[in-house]
């Protein structure tokens, strides 16, 4: 079959999304958890990146072997935003110095505000899509904050006196605002420094965290003791990624454990699902993996954050092989070893293209279930970056009428291939194991307008779309 049949076919499948959101209205009550902050957007030009190198001073050959991924000062924010911009990359570095934050501020500024962290971004999105109620956890929820939360009853966080109320109305008056810069840059645009022309070769962003709430994972008493008494069907949990060891976050994750465990042992039915993110900090990487991962049912995780996890479980030559040939067939060898160590029921990878899922057969979403959820979230988060956010319901689907992407297609066949299933292809559904396989081409769009926060929508859309 060539790429043109394929698409039709594709294009067949994807009809399923109108039900798809019509099902969604139904779900009953969804919480979200820990980090909601404020993120700044700024676009940057290769050439600003240039006019920043010179004035700190920043030769081309140490821009080839940037190996740092905190700061000390604020020339590391430069060299943070050119690592990423010359390798297409996500980076998150977090800091517990002022003057970072003060730098950005005075020497950056943004060019819009608007909702960031995996809780609130999710918030956002899933009350948007009609889920009868959406808890949002908040740790800071001053006006500023507030603002960022859609206009939605059903959207809904604790107020001082510990009452829930719609959360875009909420105005803790003690808190100060959480802002994340959030340093965007586009494919193809390129600096030149000493004689050299450095080109983007992905559009993506390096995000700046100055954050004391969420780096202290900083919790909400009210949402935490909400969550031990009230049935709640879905929890979508990250927020550990600001972490740092040496700003006590084990300590901090060991707290979260005994959280989470007690919100399970009242809430049994409950599904959660964990967020992976960017997580620098290695010894909070793997105190991830050792210990919020076995309270999951599902994860989800990019192909970075696949690598990261790899790297800490001890798995080098993997993560090397993945690193320099970031394919689905490579992927695949690592989201089955997650799969298989973590011990987790569902494990979601969202790649450039393509979503694979590996779930185990008695997981209580079926796996038809999951392709349409994955197909949702294609639509969904593709209509995010085309249109640079979704705020209005019409934006949910305003990518619908297009193809899935030719890149797409070839991943999917070469890992059709590699497990020498050819009906995963054109079904996107295959037995291994004694796992079910799931996996769909996904819409992409050439010249995105906004990136951050998208896998968090497709964790989060493909889930819940796929009860
Ligand atoms: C991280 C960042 C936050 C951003 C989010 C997007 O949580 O801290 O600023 O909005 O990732 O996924």
């Amino acid at each position: 079959m060539d790429n043109q049949e394929l698409k039709k076919i594709w294009k067949e499948k994807y009809l399923v999304v109108p039900q798809c959101l019509e099902k969604l209205k139904k779900i009953s009550k969804t919480a979200t958890a820990f980090n909601t902050n404020i993120d700044a957007i700024y676009k940057i030009k290769g050439s600003q990146l240039e006019t920043l190198l010179k004035d700190f001073n920043i030769e081309a050959k140490e821009i080839e072997h940037i190996t740092i991924s905190s700061f000390n000062e604020p020339r590391d924010i430069i060299l943070g935003i050119t690592k990423c911009f010359t390798r297409g990359i996500a980076e998150e570095w977090v800091t517990e110095d002022i003057n970072i934050y003060n730098w950005l501020k005075d020497n950056i500024g943004y060019q819009r505000l608007q909702m960031g962290g995996q809780g609130g971004i999710i918030g956002n999105t899933l009350a948007l899509l009609g889920i009868k109620e959406v808890i949002a956890h908040t740790n800071s929820h001053p006006k500023l904050q507030a603002e960022q939360f859609l206009d939605l009853s059903n959207l809904l966080a604790f107020d001082d006196e510990g009452k829930l109320r719609q959360a875009s109305l909420v105005e803790r008056k003690e808190d100060t605002p959480l802002i994340h810069w959030i340093i965007e840059f586009d494919k193809g645009d390129a600096f030149l420094l000493d004689d050299k022309t450095f080109t983007c070769p992905k559009s993506n962003r390096f995000i700046a965290t100055y954050d004391p709430c969420n780096m202290n994972l900083v919790m909400n008493k009210d949402f935490v003791s909400y969550l031990n008494t009230t049935k709640t069907d879905y929890l979508l949990l990250s927020g550990f990624n600001p972490l740092l060891e040496k700003n006590n976050g084990l300590a901090l994750i060991d707290n979260a454990v005994n959280v989470i465990s007690e919100w399970k042992s009242s809430n049994k039915d409950m599904i959660i699902h964990l967020e992976i993110a960017s997580t620098q900090d290695k010894a909070i990487r793997k105190a991830i993996v050792d210990k919020i991962a076995p309270l999951s049912n599902s994860i989800g995780l990019n192909e970075r954050e696949t690598i990261d996890l790899l790297e800490v479980m001890g798995q080098n030559t993997l993560a090397k092989k993945i690193e320099n040939n970031t394919t689905s067939t490579n992927l695949f060898d690592a989201i089955l070893y997650l799969k298989k160590t973590l011990k987790v029921e569902r494990i979601q990878l969202h790649m450039f293209g393509l979503y694979l899922t590996i779930q185990d057969k008695t997981f209580k979403h079926t796996p038809e279930n999951n392709i349409n959820g994955m197909i949702t979230a294609s639509v969904v988060s593709s209509s995010k970056a085309y249109n640079g956010e979704i705020t209005k319901y019409e934006h949910l689907t305003l990518a619908s009428d297009r193809f899935v992407s030719d890149i797409g297609l070839s991943e999917l066949s070469n890992l059709a291939n590699k497990l020498n299933k050819p009906e995963l292809l054109s079904t996107g559904l295959c037995n291994f194991d004694d796992f079910i396989i799931t996996a769909i081409p996904t819409i992409i769009i050439d010249q995105p307008k906004t990136l951050v926060g998208m896998g968090d929508t497709i964790s989060s859309v493909s889930l819940l779309a796929g009860a």
